[in-house]
């Protein structure tokens, strides 16, 4: 593991796109999932800023899967994270729409399109990069507490938090808008990706961060903190105030 603390959101942001942008440099044909959220979307405007300078990487042949999709909204709904996705990185670099992914969260049938959509995912054989904000009580793409390892694409209810920050007037004006439950990725298809990266950034999260990377020891309780244990190449990126209660020396932490 890997934990990098930056001064700042913009050091975050900086931090997310230069392992996307060497990844892509490396392999045009990268498989990358993102999450949705504040502190990724950053990362993803700095992103296209670089992309639209000269000389900057193209993403023509790279394929993009959304981690989560709320259950009941179209891909249209302007809350949806297919449209989010759309809206703050896809339509601004030069990846072909066919090659981007999403799960339906207005699907008739969600338990196929869960199952459809884990089988594209195989179809790509593994993730190469996953992008993951941290939820404040330790979830990542909306695996929430209870989640277990061996977890597939399925639908998850919301906790009581995830329902609070998500009615906060950035995803959802209020609470009766909130939807109640997502389709979400599994920590299985996490844990099969070649370099998983969490980001966190402001005091808020600063507790979530503690649980994730002083605790020695996976649990669902807290389900990244089964990502931060046991994921061979996992990076952790942080500002400062999100990294204030990390206890463990970062020397100990970061793992060659
Ligand atoms: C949820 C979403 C993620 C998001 C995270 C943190 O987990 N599924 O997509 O990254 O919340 O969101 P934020 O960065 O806005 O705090």
């Amino acid at each position: 593991m890997q934990v990098l603390v930056a001064d700042d959101t913009d050091g975050v942001s900086t931090q997310i796109a230069d392992i996307i942008e060497q990844a892509v440099i490396e392999k045009p044909t990268l498989t990358v999932a993102l999450a949705t959220g504040r502190t990724a979307s950053r990362g993803y405007h700095e992103l296209v800023r670089r992309h639209n300078r000269v000389g900057g990487v193209s993403y023509r042949w790279a394929t993009f899967f959304n981690t989560d999709e709320y259950v009941g909204l179209e891909p249209g709904d302007s809350s949806s994270t297919r449209y989010f996705l759309n809206y703050h990185f896809y339509r601004h670099i030069d990846v072909p729409m066919e090659n981007t992914y999403a799960p339906c969260g207005h699907a008739a049938d969600i338990d196929a399109e869960c199952k459809a959509y884990d089988l594209l995912i195989k179809a790509r054989g593994h993730l190469d990069v996953v992008v993951l904000g941290l939820g404040y009580n330790g979830h990542v793409g909306f695996n929430e507490p209870g989640s277990s390892i061996k977890s597939r694409t399925r639908a998850v209810d919301f906790t009581e938090s995830t329902l609070a920050a998500l009615s906060d007037g950035y995803r959802f004006k209020n609470l009766t808008e909130t939807p109640s439950s997502a389709v979400a990725m599994g920590l299985a298809t996490l844990m099969e990706a070649r370099h998983v990266i969490i980001v966190a950034t402001g005091i808020g999260k600063a507790d979530a961060v503690h649980r994730i990377l002083d605790c020695n020891k996976g649990t669902t309780a807290v389900p990244a903190s089964q990502l931060t244990t046991n994921h061979p190449n996992l990076t952790v990126v942080v500002d400062r105030f999100a990294a204030s209660r990390i206890q463990t020396p970062l020397q100990e932490l970061n793992t060659p």
